[in-house]
């Protein structure tokens, strides 16, 4: 059987697709051009969150096509209509990198708080003159309120380590999380309630139609001045226009982001904005963390490809 695999990925996922004639696409994101000749008689696509897997490409793929395995939790880069209709699983990789998310979301909170990169980018650039006693500061973490949208396996691993901080937990989603307010005293409000009593706010809810755009220009209005905005789920969630004006005027203290609205693009305001930590889509990086999710995506495509269930469909 022929499998694509879209990117380079780690050795531990493709030592697993051994007994498959395997096409490894390069390192980089390739064009669609190239995407959509290698797709040609694939009955398998290991892909990536960079890869539009859209009707276009399962009809390059031809009839051939049983499983799509994105090496990713999120999957708002496969259309799960169009691959309903072709008859096509649809995989993900969750649970591997919650922890790994959840550190890199509290390293952003950390560091757009007690500003990291201004103090980075000040002493890199040899403009550091002596100890201040006003300079650089920013608000406290510990003690203060963690306000998460979208409590599942990545926001619960954060408040973990926000627990660490002594910080009282605040949560909005679909569904109260009985189990998380009794073990973490976390308490659940209506986003419009979230948003006027957080003192940080971090972001881990699938993008859809319903999240695009959930904290804009009016969101912003409702926040404290000295809120922290930290977004480690999908770009697109925020209006990444009104987080800049936000972020300019000072309506909110400081943000750290980790995903954007158009990657690999960056919206030209935030690149000059001091008040904001960048980093680009790293939430998921670490060696261990890739490895798992490599492996993960492998074992659903053979899975589905050898006439098993998957370990984790997001179309059964
Ligand atoms: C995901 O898995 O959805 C991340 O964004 C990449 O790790």
């Amino acid at each position: 059987m022929n499998v694509l695999v879209t990117r380079e990925i780690p050795e531990a996922g493709l030592r697993l697709l051994e007994s498959f004639d395997v096409t490894v696409l390069s390192e980089q994101p390739p064009g669609r051009a190239e995407l959509l000749e290698a797709a040609h008689g694939a009955d398998g696509v290991l892909c990536t969150l960079t890869e539009k897997i859209d009707a276009e490409f399962m009809d390059a793929a031809g009839r051939s096509l049983k499983v799509v395995a994105n090496m990713a939790v999120g999957y708002d880069n496969v259309d799960l209509g169009a691959a309903k209709e072709r008859g096509v699983v649809v995989t993900n990789t969750p649970e591997v990198l919650n922890e790994t998310t959840a550190d890199a979301a509290f390293m952003l909170l950390l560091a757009a708080a007690r500003r990291l990169g201004e103090g980075e980018r000040i002493v890199r650039a040899g403009e550091w003159k002596a100890w201040g006693p006003k300079m650089l500061l920013g608000p406290d973490v510990w003690g203060k309120k963690l306000g998460i949208i979208g409590l599942g396996g990545i926001g619960e691993a954060v408040v973990r380590r926000a627990k660490g901080f002594g910080m009282e937990i605040l949560y909005t989603g679909h569904s109260r999380k009985e189990e998380a307010e009794r073990e973490f005293g976390a308490r659940y409000l209506e986003l419009n309630e979230l948003l006027q009593e957080s003192d940080f706010l971090s972001i881990h809810t699938p993008l859809t139609d319903e999240t695009r755009h959930l904290i804009g220009a009016e969101e912003f209005e409702k926040m404290k001045s000295e809120a922290v905005l930290v977004n480690t789920s999908r770009g697109p969630v925020v209006d990444e226009a009104a987080l800049a004006d936000a972020l300019e005027s000072r309506r909110i203290f400081a943000a750290g982001l980790d995903v954007y609205e158009e990657e690999p693009e960056v919206h030209p305001k935030l690149l000059k904005l001091e008040n904001v930590v960048l980093t680009p889509h790293i939430g998921s990086a670490s060696i261990e963390t890739r490895d798992k999710m490599a492996t993960l995506a492998a074992e659903n495509l053979q899975a589905v490809l050898s006439g098993k269930e998957p370990l984790h469909s997001v179309n059964p």
